[in-house]
């Protein structure tokens, strides 16, 4: 049996993944995740014990990372601190995790010629004027924003170097905004669903005007799973499923979803730094691997994720105050 090892599975991200593996492959996962503030055990309930291992440790720890890259086949790694507004508040998590968590995994992967495949982002890229006909593409320079960009990045050339220098047979994919269940309530999505729950207007920074190109978290699975097993070492494939929207149309969209006034939210202090737009050509992926969304239809996708957040109170509930008394902290 495959033996896939997946970093950061009960985050976000990871563990939608986790729950695609298993429904569409006969492979065995093992997470390794350190449960940080964003990791949830929850997330990976139901799935079979028999398929799906878990194991509570740091990507940074080599001992710990070189035993387990060793005893599986493949590693696809998630791991991250994955928030921007965190990232301006404290960046060195940041450094320790994406860019020295990074280079563990890599040089296990390379102790024990082990297949790679790094996720990583289209903030790696900087942002667009919202008038560009231009998109993001697999050559764009890279020109990073923020300290989570910039780590991403830095994070994405080490592979590079890996796969020149060593011969790493590894593979990269920039993916651009997810949305979908089990998503941290910090992220802007699931934010304002909570708040509309909680009584609690919507918050916007600034004009509300800053672009996202959204993609469902099963369709960016599907993406990753055909790099995995059809990709060519040593590329890169840009993920997006051409969604992209402004946050006033969002949050109006959430809105009227969810019974209220289009209206009825607050615009709140901008983000230092906040970049502008974010848009993926994702034609390399579809015309050489195949791959397509099956989430065309954000309204869709939105309409059954403001649907998993009012039936799962009990997943995001208790972060729900922290998380608001740090936005409070900061005018947001
Ligand atoms: P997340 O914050 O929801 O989850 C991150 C997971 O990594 C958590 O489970 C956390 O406990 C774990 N983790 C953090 N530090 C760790 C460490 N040192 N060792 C082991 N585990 C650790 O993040 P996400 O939104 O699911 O993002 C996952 C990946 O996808 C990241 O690499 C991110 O850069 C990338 N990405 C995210 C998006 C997005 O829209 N969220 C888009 C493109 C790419
Ligand atoms: O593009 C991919 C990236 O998408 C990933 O690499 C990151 O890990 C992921 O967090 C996400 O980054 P963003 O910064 O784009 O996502 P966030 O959900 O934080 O914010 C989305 C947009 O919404 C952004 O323009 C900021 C805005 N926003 C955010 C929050 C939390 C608001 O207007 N109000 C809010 O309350």
């Amino acid at each position: 049996m495959y033996r896939l090892l997946v970093t950061g599975g009960a985050g976000f991200i990871g563990s939608n993944f986790v729950h695609h593996v298993i429904a569409h492959t006969d492979m065995h996962v093992t997470v390794v995740d350190k449960l940080t503030y964003a990791g949830n055990r929850e997330s990976l309930a139901g799935l079979p014990d028999e398929r799906v291992a878990f194991v509570r440790g740091d990507i940074v720890d080599a001992a710990v990372i070189d035993e387990l890259v060793q005893h599986s086949d493949a590693v696809v790694h998630y791991a991250a601190e994955s928030h921007n507004d965190n990232s301006l508040n404290d960046p060195r998590p940041f450094l320790d995790t994406n860019i020295i968590g990074t280079y563990t995994l890599l040089e296990a992967a390379r102790r024990h010629g082990r297949r790679y495949h790094h996720i990583s982002t289209d903030e790696v890229y900087g942002d667009l004027e919202l008038d560009d006909p231009q998109r993001f593409t697999e050559t764009t320079p890279y020109n990073p924003s923020s300290p989570y960009s910039s780590t991403k990045a830095g994070s994405d050339l080490l592979v590079r170097a890996w796969v020149r220098s060593f011969d790493l047979q590894a593979t990269i994919s920039n993916c651009s905004n997810n949305y979908g269940p089990y998503q941290h309530i910090e992220k802007f999505i699931p934010r304002q669903i909570t708040n509309v729950l909680r009584g609690i207007r919507p918050k916007l920074y600034g004009r509300g005007e800053n672009v996202r190109d959204w993609i469902h978290a099963e369709d960016h699975s599907s993406a990753v799973l055909a790099i995995l097993q059809r990709g060519t070492i040593g590329e890169t494939y840009l993920i997006g499923a051409d969604g992209e929207k402004n946050n006033k149309e969002v949050v109006e969209i959430i809105l009227e979803k969810m019974g209220q006034p289009r209206d009825a939210y607050d615009h709140v202090t901008d983000r230092a730094g906040h970049d502008l737009r974010y848009a993926i050509d994702s034609t390399k992926l579809r015309t050489q691997l195949g791959w397509s969304p099956s989430y065309g239809d954000f309204d869709r996708g939105l309409a059954a994720t403001i649907d998993w957040y009012r039936n799962n109170e009990e997943w995001w509930s208790p972060s729900k105050d922290s998380t608001e008394a740090f936005y409070a902290s900061k005018g947001q």
